[in-house]
């Protein structure tokens, strides 16, 4: 059967209406985003940023690499570097920002930095790490910090732990209660990180501020192989008595949940575990307890979640530069991290969205700021570069698990330097 001339054309002409949709469909800006956050409380924060992207038209590819604290996220970033295919932007911490703009492949987003007035409302601490050479590399998204530990109010009660410990040794005391009672006193997940995540904590209370910043900061020999050092090992001795039997590997936001369903005490964790709390509907006060490391009040060990916008071809340079925009607008900044637990990365966001714990934290960034406690976390990746951290990491869990001794683990840190 031959086909009406008619036909044929109607049919051209569809397929040529369709081929021009498919083009304008696959002109719409998007945005390929590479990050880790996959916990309940990290997914809801970053709907944020999402939602409000895809409310301007652009697409939102979704790039997760599970893994607290993004030790497989960088090796998943290497690999689409070396192929000559970034992603658009990237959850980059402090050194690794920096480390990537020494080679070369950030993009300058100088322009709606200075159109936005970035300068003048990100802490200089932050600055440090989204510049590099005069140019901003990155958008901050937030001001985590490491020195919290979150608490299961009725786990406490049943225990008789009424006062809050205000020192290690008082910590130590209220945690033995707990365990006494029959819960686990320390929810603890076995992974590097979350062991250098307690480190950090450990050594500032153990030796202050100033022995922080040179041990992590400066690193000084003679501070990191001193007694003050062989001190902060013995009691995270103390902390690996206070974990149940299956800690190993296990996942942060699981001994959140251990926290948040009153099976266990304690959680030594940097501020993102709120997001867990928060996204289970529990309440500051009520459900749970944040408090600053026993013996560490008044200072902040600080990590910021920066989106590293590298190099791409025109075409996604303007959503790029949307999406750089979107993570600075003040509302957004409140808005995501009301939900991820941190506080905002400008000075200028007021903390009326915020609940209690929230409102410490952005008082306590200030206070320390202002009086020279602010200090980058080691254990992610603001106080060293990457290759050092690795090497803390080795000794400080190589410790815990009880495969070295105080002693050793003390002069291994030294080593780590050296090497
Ligand atoms: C941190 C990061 C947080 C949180 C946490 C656990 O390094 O800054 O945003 O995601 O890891 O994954």
């Amino acid at each position: 059967m031959t086909r009406h001339p008619l036909k044929t054309f109607i049919a051209a002409a569809c397929a040529l209406a369709f081929s021009g949709l498919a083009s304008v469909a696959s002109a719409q800006q998007s945005v390929e985003v590479l990050h880790w956050w996959t916990s309940g409380g990290e997914a809801a924060a970053l709907n944020v940023l999402k939602g409000n992207l895809e409310k301007q038209g652009v697409k939102w590819n979704d790039m997760p690499v599970a893994g607290g604290g993004g030790e497989a996220a960088m090796t998943a970033v290497r690999a689409r570097v070396t192929a000559g295919n970034p992603p658009t932007a990237v959850q980059l911490l402090g050194f690794d920002i920096q480390d990537w703009a020494k080679q070369g492949v950030l993009a300058d987003l100088n322009a709606v930095a200075a159109k936005e007035g970035w300068d003048k409302v990100v802490p200089g601490a932050l600055q440090a790490f989204s510049k590099y050479d005069g140019k901003w590399i990155a958008a901050p998204v937030n001001v985590h910090s490491t020195n919290w530990v979150w608490a299961n109010k009725s786990v406490l009660d049943k225990a008789g732990v009424t006062t809050m410990p205000t020192n290690f040794d008082e910590f130590i005391a209220a945690a033995e209660k707990v365990q006494k009672a029959g819960f686990v006193a320390l929810a603890h997940g076995g992974q590097p990180w979350q062991d250098a995540t307690l480190f950090d904590s450990v050594v500032l209370s153990t030796g202050g501020i100033d022995f922080y910043k040179k041990v992590f900061i400066q690193k000084d020999k003679a501070a990191l192989g001193s007694p003050t050092m062989l001190k902060a090992f013995d009691r995270m001795g103390q902390l690996r008595k206070l974990v149940d039997k299956d800690f190993s590997n296990r996942d942060w936001n699981l001994a959140s949940a251990m926290v948040i369903s009153g099976k266990a005490g304690f959680q030594m964790m940097g501020d993102w575990a709120k997001g867990e709390f928060v996204a289970a509907k529990k309440k500051p006060g009520v459900d749970f307890i944040c408090m600053r490391f026993p013996g560490t009040q008044g200072m902040v060990s600080f990590n910021s979640d920066q989106f590293a916008m590298f190099k791409v071809g025109g075409d996604k340079a303007a959503a790029q530069a949307k999406m750089a925009s979107a993570v600075m607008d003040p509302a957004f900044q409140s808005a995501f991290n009301v939900v991820k637990g941190s506080v905002p990365a400008r000075t200028d966001v007021s903390d009326a969205a915020f609940d209690d714990c929230g409102k410490k934290g952005i008082k306590d960034l200030a206070e320390a700021s202002g009086k020279g406690a602010l200090v980058g976390s080691m254990a992610h990746g603001h106080a060293v570069p990457a290759g050092i951290k690795n090497a803390f990491y080795d000794v400080i869990t190589r410790h815990f698990n009880g495969q070295i001794d105080s002693k050793a683990a003390v002069k291994e840190m030294v080593a780590a330097v050296d090497n």
